[in-house]
């Protein structure tokens, strides 16, 4: 497996709680190289964008809702077979079910204020990387 990059972010709840910090210790210790990162708050427009596969299901406004509220950290992580590893590092998306050493079983509140997103496949992290970065950001 090759170097690979991947999309990640530390949403409102996280931030909002003041845990950023402490998740991207745990990032860094694992191994990640932090490409880039800057705190963004997204708009209605763009978190229903972002979020448009989910646009059917029950939760999708909720989702919108609470990923507007207040800013996000947006990264891009880079590491061997990063977009796999991210997510195993993050945990399962219920923190409920999220195993010991994840960041969602150590942070998470619930299934929608789970702190974390990450790509869940190259096409993913090739959509969502430019979404929030230039070329010039990620040299
Ligand atoms: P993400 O896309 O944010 O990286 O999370 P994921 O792959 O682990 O989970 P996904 O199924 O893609 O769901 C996207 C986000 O929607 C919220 N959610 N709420 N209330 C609910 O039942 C519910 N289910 C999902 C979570 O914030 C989840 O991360
Ligand atoms: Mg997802």
């Amino acid at each position: 497996m090759s170097v690979e990059r991947t999309f990640a972010m530390i949403k409102p709840d996280a931030v909002g709680r003041g845990v950023s910090g402490d998740i991207l210790s745990m990032i860094e210790k694992a191994g990640f190289r932090v490409v880039a990162m800057k705190k963004h708050h997204i708009t209605q427009k763009q978190a229903e964008h972002f979020y448009a596969v989910h646009q059917e299901r029950p939760f999708f406004s909720g989702l919108v809702k609470f990923m507007t509220e207040a800013p996000s950290v947006v990264m891009v992580l880079e590491k061997e077979n990063a977009i796999q590893s991210w997510r195993d590092l993050m945990g399962a998306t219920n923190p409920a079910n999220a195993a010991e050493g994840t960041i969602r079983k150590k942070f998470a509140t619930d299934i929608e204020r789970n702190c974390l997103h990450g790509s869940d496949a190259p096409e993913t992290a090739a959509q969502e990387i430019p979404f929030f970065f230039s070329t010039a950001d990620l040299l």
